[in-house]
């Protein structure tokens, strides 16, 4: 069975559908990760990143595995390594790409087969898992959004102002909502949560709730 979220950056979804997954027992896919990634070893690697070709050939020979709430680059933890605002920076570009995506999008049904899971990310109600069991986009106010995405930067010790965490979100809003390939659409079937009022975890006891009665 799979469980799929979408949403913008600093929706919760993210630490929504980390808790969710523990709580029902099931693995979790943070398809943000897979193109943090990707982003991170393009940057380590000097590819550039208006070389779309490059960037496929990188994403079909990616050696990621997640373990623990953790992610591996081969034999490198990089779960902080990708959340940094130079990969928030890049990102956007990589991620534009349709071939890249093509691979990317294969990867992550091949990690999600066989398995329970949730599944978060932008296009996953639409293009990942069109047939997902249970659906859900989840929102807030832009500025809400910024605000969480700097504490959480800030809880990290990044040296970096709420203008620029802002302006930032902002772009890759657009970018998301906007591109050709697997853009942030709200899909018509999916459950769509406003978590602006809510608490993370008034939202995680309303999506199991929904779970419990549907099955
Ligand atoms: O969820 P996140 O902020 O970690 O995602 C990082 C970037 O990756 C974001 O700008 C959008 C992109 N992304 C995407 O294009 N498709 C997905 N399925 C997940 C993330």
């Amino acid at each position: 069975m799979v469980i799929a979220i979408d949403g913008p950056a600093g929706s919760g979804k993210t630490t929504v559908a980390k808790l969710l997954a523990a709580k029902l027992g099931i693995f979790y896919l943070d398809t943000g990760a897979t193109y943090r990634a990707l982003t991170y070893l393009a940057l380590k690697e000097k590819v550039s990143l208006s070389d779309a070709h490059a960037l496929q050939t990188l994403a079909k020979g990616i050696n990621l595995s997640f373990r623990d709430s953790a992610v591996y680059l081969d034999a490198e933890d990089v779960t902080a390594g990708i959340r940094t605002p130079q990969i928030d920076k890049s990102i956007s570009q990589v991620v534009s790409y349709p071939q890249v995506r093509e691979v990317m999008v294969k990867l992550q049904r091949q990690i999600a087969k066989g398995k329970d899971c949730i599944v978060e990310g932008r296009d996953i109600t639409t293009v990942v898992f069109p047939n997902a069991k249970l659906k859900f986009y989840l929102d807030a106010d832009p500025l809400v959004r910024a605000k969480r995405r700097y504490d959480e930067l800030k809880a990290k010790g990044t040296d970096i102002g709420f203008e620029e965490v802002k302006n930032d979100l902002e772009k890759r809003d657009h970018s998301d909502k906007n591109r050709e390939v697997g853009p942030l659409i709200k899909s018509k079937d999916a459950i769509v949560i406003d978590t602006t009022p809510f608490g993370i975890s008034e939202t995680v006891e309303f999506i199991a709730e929904y779970i419990q009665k549907e099955n």
